[in-house]
């Protein structure tokens, strides 16, 4: 029998869809999968594809030297099929980890890999069922001839914009996985985002389900223009078939999260790279969960009535504007993150390539990412998005909208958290000066931390009050 070019441990629906798109480009897949249904699925669901019931029968259907992609969920299962597969593995053999692993859990698997001569890729994999069967955004990291040996197969089953595939190598060890980690936390940010605006809106303008989805539906042809925009219309146009109302306003508002945003967050902690709008929309997501703690805080905690007073036209034109302005903030938090591990990881990011990728088959894509791909198509080693002449002015433009959404929001008691965290950003990061002399004045004072002056070099302390006696408190 003929020998299959890759194999797939892993045939949920992500696994079996992406082997579905690599036969569809001409390739001979063997799966693999301990729920014995999953292979018969796998099997029916393509000629190319040979279902395998045991690992022997799955390494033997495998060309030498051998690739095997893993469509695992993250941590234990990665690990465990991994320790299972690796005794049979022999020098050459090439593993892809396509799930959404911790990029230091990658590192790691890597290097265990490499001892015995495998080589190890870990591969972000962006776009969902839809995606992986017609064309998702690819993020592969890991030794670069791995890479060349994979690529022929990897371009034939990316997304493609203007004809380019959506798929690049991105950086040694675990850079794939982390740059996919980010790519999870802008994504966190843009839903974030969109469900303010469809709250101020809502809840704040009034408007309907019904003209929330044409609104959307409007926004999706202008600067707006993305796959998450584009769903959020669709989704609000949806009627639920058993009761006849809208099926957003039926669902139970607790957002769940895998962790991946969680680990953008963490990690820009570790560090210290300031990722406001994305930890605001990690942080809104864990508010969300606690759903019985705050419709008892709902009974007893007062606030004003949500309604605003402002003509729904210009309602829907502020919120697009503040939306767009706040979007661009938070996409260059994303990048600067980027740019901050890439220095103390060291994985050599092209930020330009990753825009060019993030174009299509992803979750975040977007028109606006061909801007970004430009912004540092102009200016390579550009440290800031908000610097770029074209993305900065297009948010100094509507800085008068975001401010606009952030006071009606405050004002009507509606939570934006992501908005005024986007706000924020900006304005720490336009001033000159901020209160952090007085931080460090306090730190001084309690702690005897020094602080810096700006009139000359060196540090230094100041004897506040006089230890030998109480304060006057
Ligand atoms: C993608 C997505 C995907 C992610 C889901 C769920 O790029 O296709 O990021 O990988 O797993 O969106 O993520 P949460 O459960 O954390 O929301």
């Amino acid at each position: 029998m003929q020998k299959a070019t890759i194999g797939v441990i892993g045939l949920g629906v992500m696994g079996r869809r992406l082997a579905q798109n690599m036969a569809r480009n001409g390739y001979r897949v063997a799966g693999f999968d301990l729920d014995g249904e999953k292979v018969a699925t796998f099997a029916a669901s393509g000629a190319a594809l040979a279902g395998c019931e045991t690992l022997e029968a799955f390494l033997a259907a495998l060309e030498t030297p051998r690739r095997i992609l893993l469509m695992a969920p993250a941590g234990g299962p990665v690990d465990a099929i991994l320790e299972t597969l690796t005794p049979h593995l022999a020098s050459g053999d090439l593993v892809i980890d396509g799930g959404n692993s911790h990029y230091i859990a990658t590192e790691r698997r890597a290097e265990a890999l490499a001892a015995r001569d495998v080589l190890f890729v870990g591969m972000g994999v962006s776009g969902g069922e839809y995606g992986a069967l017609w064309g998702p955004s690819l993020m592969p990291g890991g030794q670069r001839d791995a890479w060349e040996q994979m690529r022929p197969l990897l371009e034939a089953v990316a997304a493609r914009v203007d004809g380019e595939p959506c798929v690049a190598y991105i950086g040694p060890r675990g850079a794939g996985h982390y740059v996919k980690m980010v790519h999870n936390g802008i994504e966190y940010a843009d839903m974030q985002l969109i469900a303010e605006s469809y709250d101020l809106l809502h809840r704040g303008g009034g408007l309907r389900n019904a003209d929330l989805a044409e609104v959307f539906g409007a926004w999706n042809e202008g600067d707006l223009e993305s796959y998450l925009v584009e769903i959020t219309a669709k989704i609000l146009a949806r009627v639920d078939e058993e009761t006849g109302q809208p099926l957003v306003d039926l669902i139970l508002d607790e957002a769940k999260h895998k962790g991946t945003g969680k680990w953008t967050s963490q990690d820009a902690l570790d560090l210290g790279a300031p990722i406001p709008t994305i930890n605001g929309a990690v942080t809104m997501r864990f508010i969300s969960a606690y759903k019985d703690e705050r419709v008892a805080a709902s009974r007893v905690l007062p606030g004003p009535e949500p309604a605003l007073a402002v003509d729904k036209d210009d309602l829907v034109a502020t919120v697009r504007d503040a939306l767009y302005a706040a979007k661009i903030a938070a996409y260059a938090q994303g990048f600067a993150l980027l740019r901050a591990a890439d220095q103390e990881y060291g994985y050599h990011l092209d930020y330009g390539s990753i825009a060019k990728i993030w174009r299509g088959g992803c979750i975040i894509r977007a028109g606006f990412l061909d801007k970004i791909r430009a912004a540092f198509a102009r200016t390579p080693d550009l440290t800031n998005l908000l610097l770029d002449p074209a993305l900065g002015n297009a948010v100094a433009a509507r800085q008068g909208a975001l401010r606009q959404v952030v006071q009606w929001a405050a004002a009507r008691g509606i939570p934006a958290l992501a908005m005024s965290a986007a706000l924020a950003y900006y304005d720490g990061y336009r001033a000159a000066r901020l209160p952090a002399n007085l931080t460090q004045a306090q730190r001084d004072y309690f702690g005897a931390h020094t602080y810096r002056r700006v009139d000359r070099e060196g540090s230094f302390h100041t004897v506040w009050e006089d230890l030998e006696r109480p304060s006057q408190a």
